[in-house]
């Protein structure tokens, strides 16, 4: 189909341009018809421009465009010229194209939703139709800015001396952490390949290998419980050093997240980042992750309530529990049922109850006021800075739990009350570090490696490694941005002992770590320096530079959270043969 190719994109055109001939291609972006006078919003990437139909001008043309309604695919020929009536919302607002001529390059069905920027429609119907959805401006931005950071970042890696090396998406299943997707063999009948989850032991061998400065921008696959930021395909700004120290691999990420704010957001980052043990971010905020840009700040209130005539309180902290409490700030004006809510929350994260005082003027009120004397009572308002119009949620239980549980309704309580709005478009930045080396899995009953099994002890521990290994802390650092992990890594152990330690301590039989990561045990052996890294959620960086919580706006072509893609149908049924050349049979599901 013939069409004049266009001389300018539908964003440039300014009153400089006044008088010039210029062709647009585009979409239509909306039609408004006044009879001999038709105006045609064009819209390409680059923004939108109008064009008038008048037919006093050019009378065939308004019946050549009888039919061209929104989403039609367009050229359209004319001059620039002021408009009468400017539109201050766009940026080429000021002028208009007259149109000397105009042709249909392809016509379009009606859309199953408008392309507008505030849409009401659902998000499974922009998911079906996601090439649609991405037609819309304000998520043509997110690519924009994630383009962005891609050059930003091969280009500060690339300053700072690193290589950018690709690594194996067919990889040896490994599993510590999430589930790996699998991928049948055919050559290889009933063996498997697993994609994914990290590039964690190809960069560890690379700097066996001598590469000293590891970079790349990988996609990583887990088969995990999905939420809002959370994909099971992302992309990781992977990266590893050699012969560094922990300072290093923080001084580095300190000044890539500076330039990145700076060069998307003109944001100056103040650095050095705070740095916070994780029992501290536990303890304060209920969260190895916690939003730091408001306060709503953790009580541990253990001691008072181990004398507690209130038994729950008395009981949990006489079986080895502690007693959290949060001070809800303001929020003695919630009803039953909006405390009722909060248990409830409490309780999708193992709260067992939810106990609160509630301190309205001179009266104290609350599920177990009766229970208490005024002299316990009064202890616990002073231990939390209770003033009148404040709200106390109580969470006795298991010291992480308890923290956990709390750290859940800060947040909940900082949404309900607008402080987590008042906050938007502030960042914070901070280290969470000093983290477990291991922790218990109930799933599996064993301890397993609280980052991954190739992570460092700190020095002051290596000796509880033999004694208490519990207590051991990992050299592990986590980027903190507003409540979300931006960013995980650590020093690695770099020595076969000790990795074989480690793997000891996991519970893995001798011939099970060989049969698994003998190849990292070997090159441990052939001299590998030490070293260490952090990898960067890519998607996670740029939702946060676009100001947005759902990881999906960021993703062209994202699963569902039940990880579907609703657009092509996927995961799907295979040919009956497919499976038989890769010799699997299904089990009845
Ligand atoms: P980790 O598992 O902490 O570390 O992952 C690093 C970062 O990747 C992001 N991330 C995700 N983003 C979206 N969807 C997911 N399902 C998802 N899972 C993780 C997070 C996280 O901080 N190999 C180690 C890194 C290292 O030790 O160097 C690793 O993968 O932002």
């Amino acid at each position: 189909m013939h069409f004049e190719q266009r001389t300018v994109t539908c964003g440039k055109l300014r009153p400089e341009h006044a008088g010039q001939q210029v062709v647009l291609n585009g979409w239509v972006n909306a039609r408004r018809d006044y009879g001999g006078i038709i105006f045609l919003d064009i819209r390409d990437r680059d923004g939108v421009t109008q064009a008038v139909v008048d037919t006093s001008h050019r009378a065939d043309l308004g019946e050549q465009i009888r039919e061209v309604r929104s989403e039609y695919v367009i050229w359209v020929k004319g001059a620039v010229r002021m408009r009468e009536n400017p539109n201050p919302n766009i940026s080429t607002g000021l002028i208009e194209i007259l149109a000397d001529d105009i042709g249909v390059i392809n016509p379009a069905d009606v859309t199953p939703f408008e392309i507008v920027d505030d849409l009401g429609t659902n998000e499974e119907l922009r998911l079906t139709y996601r090439y649609l959805d991405l037609r819309r401006p304000i998520l043509q931005k997110n690519f924009f800015t994630r383009n962005k950071l891609s050059q930003i970042t091969h280009r500060f890696f690339e300053e700072e001396g690193f290589v950018e090396i690709e690594t194996p998406v067919l990889t040896k299943s490994t599993p510590e952490g999430a589930r790996d997707f699998l991928v049948p063999s055919r050559i290889n009948k009933g063996r498997f390949y697993a994609l994914p989850q990290s590039p964690q032991l190809f960069k560890q061998l690379l700097m066996v290998s001598g590469f000293d400065k590891y970079m790349q921008i990988v996609k990583c696959f887990r088969d995990e419980d999905l939420r809002a930021d959370r994909q099971p395909e992302f992309t990781q700004i992977d990266v590893e050093m050699s012969f560094i120290t922990q300072e290093d691999i923080l001084g580095l990420t300190e000044r890539f997240i500076k330039k990145a704010w700076k060069e998307i957001l003109d944001y100056d980052v103040t650095v050095p980042f705070l740095r916070m043990p994780f029992k501290e971010a536990l303890e304060r905020y209920g969260s190895d992750k916690p939003d730091l840009r408001y306060g709503l700040e953790l009580t541990n209130v253990t001691e008072i309530a181990r004398s507690s005539s209130f038994t729950v309180f008395s009981e949990s902290v006489a079986s080895g529990n502690v007693v959290m409490a949060l001070n809800a700030k303001g929020c003695a004006t919630f009803s039953r049922k909006q405390i009722d809510e909060l248990g409830e929350h409490a309780k999708k994260y193992g709260a067992k109850g939810l106990p609160w005082l509630k301190v309205s003027g001179s009266e104290v009120t609350g599920s177990f006021v009766k229970l208490v004397n005024d002299a316990e009572r009064d202890e616990l308002l002073t231990a939390m800075n209770a003033v009148d119009g404040d709200l106390l949620l109580f969470f006795p239980g298991e010291w992480e739990r308890a923290c956990t549980v709390a750290g859940a309704l800060r947040t909940e309580v900082a949404k309900r009350t607008g402080v987590l709005a008042s906050v938007a478009g502030t960042y914070s930045f901070h280290w969470v570090t000093e983290f477990p080396l291991l922790e218990y899995s109930e799933e599996e009953s064993r301890w397993i490696a609280r980052h991954h099994p190739f992570t460092a002890p700190m020095i002051d521990d290596v000796a509880l490694l033999s004694v208490d290994p519990t207590h051991a802390r990992a050299i592990a650092h986590d980027l903190v941005i507003n409540g979300y992990e931006a960013a995980g890594g650590s020093v690695r152990i770099h020595t076969n002992d000790v990795q074989t330690k480690m793997f000891d301590l996991l519970g893995f039989e001798r011939e099970d770590a060989d049969a698994k990561f003998g190849f990292l045990l070997n090159a441990l052996r052939f001299g590998a320096p030490p070293h260490g890294g952090i990898a960067f959620g890519f998607d996670r960086l740029v939702m946060l530079l676009c100001g947005t919580d759902n990881i999906r706006d960021v993703i062209a072509f994202p699963k569902t959270t039940s990880g579907l893609s609703l657009m092509d149908g996927c995961p799907s049924d295979v040919d009956a043969q497919q499976l038989t050349n890769l010799g699997i049979a299904l089990s009845k599901l």
